[in-house]
């Protein structure tokens, strides 16, 4: 096992020796190593099992250092990093070369975001050089808002978490970038489609779940625990599994069912924020019980609704695959 301990000097003289550790964030833990060392960058790939077409994002501690790994920034690009960084917004800009390759799965822009924890944010100030970090999960899996559940999962592959408590926010961050004019959102997450567009107007999303998405964060069985997990009307997905023990995740209703097992309901005076923050610790507690499904429902498509039901919809669709 990890340890998990609030040393940010240990965290960076680990870092600098090429080592890797598990950081917070608002948004979710990453497991982060030095983005421009390639030994590092490739001792994260093994250690997530993650494939190597599937880009890192590049953690900063300010919008200045930038300059030195992109080549420009858009006007819309610095608008949305003056109102929104640090914060759960991650954008892609061209990338200079002192990116490596392999950061970027090869593309030619690389994911930066500034995140918004007060740990990781000296940690950053302190290093001379920015972090990569995916989220501290095994491929494909969950993704971690407490030090415990990068424990669980990736204790054996590091030696040092930071502890910077619960993740307030509690879902990755949203992903934008620009093709000519236009604002493109990648992936929804943890900062809402609706402030980005009263900041810079409409934004067209390209938030895929088809066969052949351009990065994993894309791909249509992600996020998603090991037990099956069922969206839709839950008394009536109960009903057709009447046989099956259930555990069930509600946005803010309680249900009475005979098959029930395990309940958890996200936010019972109905806030999206709150249930954003709640989701994966849920889906983990769940996955942990012996019941044969999760049945889950989703939740107003409004804020960070949207990023919840995205994930919610990628866990069900990982039954068939
Ligand atoms: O909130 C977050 O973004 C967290 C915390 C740790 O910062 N990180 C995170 O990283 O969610 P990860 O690796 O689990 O998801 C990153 C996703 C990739 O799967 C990919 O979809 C997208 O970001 N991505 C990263 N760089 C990209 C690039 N250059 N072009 C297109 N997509 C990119
Ligand atoms: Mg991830």
């Amino acid at each position: 096992m990890a340890e998990i301990g609030k040393d940010i000097k240990k965290a960076k003289r680990m870092l600098e020796e090429g080592k890797l550790v598990a950081i917070p964030t608002e948004t979710v833990y990453g497991l982060a190593g030095n983005a421009l060392d390639v030994e590092a960058v490739t001792e994260i790939y093994l250690s997530k099992n993650r494939p190597y077409f599937d880009p890192l994002i590049v953690h900063v501690g300010e919008l200045e250092v930038i300059k030195d790994y992109v080549e420009e920034v858009p006007q819309k690009a610095l608008t949305l990093i003056k109102k929104f960084w640090p914060g759960p917004l991650t954008i892609l800009l061209p990338k200079k070369s002192i990116i490596p390759d392999l950061v970027t799965a090869g593309l030619d822009r690389v994911g930066i975001r500034c995140p918004d924890h007060p740990m990781t944010y000296q940690l950053l100030k302190s290093l001379s050089f920015p972090l990569a970090a995916p989220s501290a999960n095994p491929f494909g899996y969950v993704s971690p808002t407490t030090p415990e559940h990068v424990n669980e999962q990736l204790g054996n592959k590091i030696e040092y978490i930071l502890n910077g408590g619960d993740c307030a926010v509690g879902v990755e961050s949203t992903i934008i970038g620009f093709e000519g004019d236009e604002s493109v959102i990648y992936r929804v997450g943890g900062l809402s489609v609706e402030k980005i567009e009263s900041l810079i107007g409409p934004v067209r999303l390209s938030v895929h779940t088809g066969s052949n998405p351009q990065a994993s964060g894309q791909l249509e069985s992600h996020y998603a625990p090991r037990k099956p997990l069922l969206l839709g009307n839950i008394q009536q997905l109960s009903l057709d599994n009447i046989d099956a023990e259930v555990a069930v995740l509600s946005f803010r209703e309680e249900y009475q069912l005979s098959n029930l097992r395990r309940q958890i309901v996200l936010s019972p005076s109905g806030n999206v924020d709150e249930a954003a923050q709640r989701l994966f610790m849920a889906l983990r507690e769940l996955d942990k019980t012996d019941a044969a499904f999760i049945l889950a429902e989703a939740v107003p498509e409004i804020g960070l609704g949207r990023a919840i039901n995205d994930r919610l919809r990628r866990a069900a669709s990982s039954n068939s695959t």
